[in-house]
C-alpha cells in the first residue's frame, strides 16, 4: 500500500493538537490577532469599493488579475527592476501558484529538485503532474557549491524549488552567495528556478531581506502571497516572471481552472496594500508581533530543553526546526508530547527522500505569547520522559 500523502498525515497532527488543553506548535495559520492590525483598513476599503468600484467588483476579473492589484504588488513586494505589473499573474494563494506551475511546466517523469526538507504542500500538485520529486542529500547551506552542482548535473531538474527566506519547515534562509550560485546554475543547466517567497514579507524589523532569485535570474518564477503577512482568508497570491511568455502560459492554465480570481477580493487586497504603502510602520508592527513570539520560543527552548537537542535561530517567519538525539523518533515522541499537553509537527513529513526521524518543526504563528513558555516546559518534560524510556529499553 502506498504511503498516505503528507498533507493527510499533517492533518492528523493538526487535529490531535487542536484538542482542548493542548498547546499547539503545529499550524502555520497566521494569528487571527494579526488581522486586527488591518481592521481599520479593511473597513475603509470595503466602504470605498462599494461606493467607487461596485460594478467591476461583481463582474469577471481579467484572468491575469486586476491591474490595480498587480500594480500594488509590484510596488510593494517585487524588489527588482525585472518585472512590472504585466509580468504578474494573480492566483488564489501561493498554493494555486504552485499547482499552476506544476500543470504548466511539468511533463511526466520530469525531475523537480527541492532542498533537503521542503514544504509538504508541493507533493500532491507535483505528483498529479507526474513529476519525480528529488531532494538534496543535505540542507543546501551545508553543501559545497561543487556538491550542489554535482547533484544538479545528476538529477537534471526541470525545476529547482526553493523557499529562500525563513523556510517552511526550518526557518532558515539561503545566503546571498548561494542565491547567486543557484541563479548561475539555472542559466548554465537550463532549469526553472521556482522561488516561494510566501514568508519573505515576515523578515523581523531591522533584518534586511537578501535579493530575491527573481532579481538574479530571468529563469526564475517567483511565487508570493499575502496570506502570512496580511490575511490567508483573502486567498491572494501571485507568480512573477521576467519572461512574459511564461506568464502567458500560466494565464491560459488559470483560465481553464477558474477564469480568474474574485474581483471583490482583489480590490480589497489592492486597497489594503495601497494603505500599507502609505504606512510602512504597520508592517513593522506585525513583524515585531511575530518576532516577540519567536524570541519567547527561543529563550524558552534554551532554558528548558534537555542537552541533546539543538534548533535553528530564524530571523523571520514562523518556524523553528529542532534536532533531537539520533535515537528519538519524533512520531512516537509526538504521542508522549500530547499526553503532556503540547503538539508539534514530526520532521519526517518534510523530507522527500530518506527522512531523519529525530527532527520536528515548531511554529509560533498561532500560539499566544502567554502559552509559549508553558508549551516548551511541557515539551521538555515529554522529551526527558521519552529519552529515559528509550535508554531503558535499549
Ligand atoms: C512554503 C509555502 N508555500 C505556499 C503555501 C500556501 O499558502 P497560501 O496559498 O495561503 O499563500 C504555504 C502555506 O503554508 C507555505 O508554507
Amino acid at each position: 500500500m502506498s504511503k498516505p500523502l503528507k498533507i493527510v498525515q499533517y492533518k492528523y497532527y493538526l487535529k490531535e493538537s487542536s484538542k482542548d488543553g493542548i498547546i499547539s506548535f503545529v499550524g502555520s495559520n497566521p494569528s487571527s490577532k494579526a488581522s486586527f492590525f488591518y481592521r481599520a483598513f479593511i473597513d475603509q476599503s470595503l466602504r470605498n469599493i462599494m461606493k467607487r468600484r461596485f460594478e467591476e467588483c461583481f463582474s469577471y476579473s481579467n484572468t491575469q488579475g486586476s491591474n490595480h492589484l498587480r500594480q500594488a504588488i509590484s510596488g510593494l513586494f517585487i524588489d527588482n527592476i525585472r518585472v512590472s505589473a504585466d509580468s504578474i499573474l494573480i492566483t488564489n494563494g501561493s498554493q494555486q501558484a504552485i499547482s499552476l506551475i506544476a500543470q504548466t511546466l511539468i511533463r511526466p517523469n520530469d525531475n523537480v529538485l527541492v532542498d533537503h526538507t521542503s514544504y509538504l504542500g508541493i507533493e500532491k500538485p507535483l505528483k498529479d503532474s507526474r513529476a519525480r520529486i528529488q531532494s538534496f542529500p543535505k540542507p543546501l547551506h551545508e553543501l559545497s557549491y561543487s556538491g550542489i552542482e554535482k547533484v544538479i548535473k545528476y538529477v537534471q531538474p526541470k525545476i529547482l524549488y526553493v523557499i529562500p527566506d525563513f523556510a517552511n519547515p526550518t526557518g532558515q534562509s539561503l545566503t546571498g552567495e548561494l542565491r547567486t550560485f543557484l541563479a548561475e546554475f539555472a542559466e548554465r543547466y537550463r532549469f526553472f528556478l521556482v522561488e516561494d517567497r510566501s514568508y519573505s514579507c515576515l523578515a523581523y524589523p531591522y533584518n534586511p531581506l537578501l535579493p530575491s532569485l527573481l532579481s538574479l535570474s530571468s529563469d526564475t518564477l517567483s511565487i508570493g502571497s499575502i496570506s502570512k503577512c496580511i490575511a490567508p482568508g483573502l486567498r491572494i497570491g501571485w507568480i512573477a516572471s521576467a519572461q512574459i511568455n511564461n506568464i502567458n502560459k500560466l494565464v491560459l492554465q488559470k483560465e481553464t481552472v477558474d477564469l480568474g480570481s474574485s474581483m471583490l477580493v482583489q480590490e480589497i487586497s489592492a486597497s489594503i496594500l495601497e494603505e500599507l504603502r502609505k504606512s510602512p510602520k504597520l508592517m513593522d508592527t506585525i513583524k515585531a508581533f511575530y518576532q516577540r513570539r519567536m524570541e519567547l520560543l527561543l529563550s524558552s527552548l534554551e532554558k528548558y530543553m534537555p542537552e541533546d537537542f539543538s534548533w535553528t535561530i530564524p530571523h523571520g517567519g514562523f518556524f523553528v526546526w529542532v534536532n533531537g538525539p539520533k535515537s528519538l523518533d519524533s512520531r512516537s515522541f509526538f504521542q508522549r508530547a500530547l499526553l503532556n499537553g503540547v503538539g508539534f509537527t514530526p520532521g519526517c513529513l518534510f523530507y522527500y527522500k530518506k527522512p531523519q526521524n529525530n527532527t520536528f518543526r515548531l511554529s509560533i504563528s498561532d500560539v499566544p505569547d502567554t502559552d509559549i513558555e508553558e508549551g516548551v516546559k511541557r515539551l521538555a518534560k515529554a522529551a526527558s520522559e521519552e529519552l529515559s524510556q528509550i535508554h531503558h529499553s535499549s
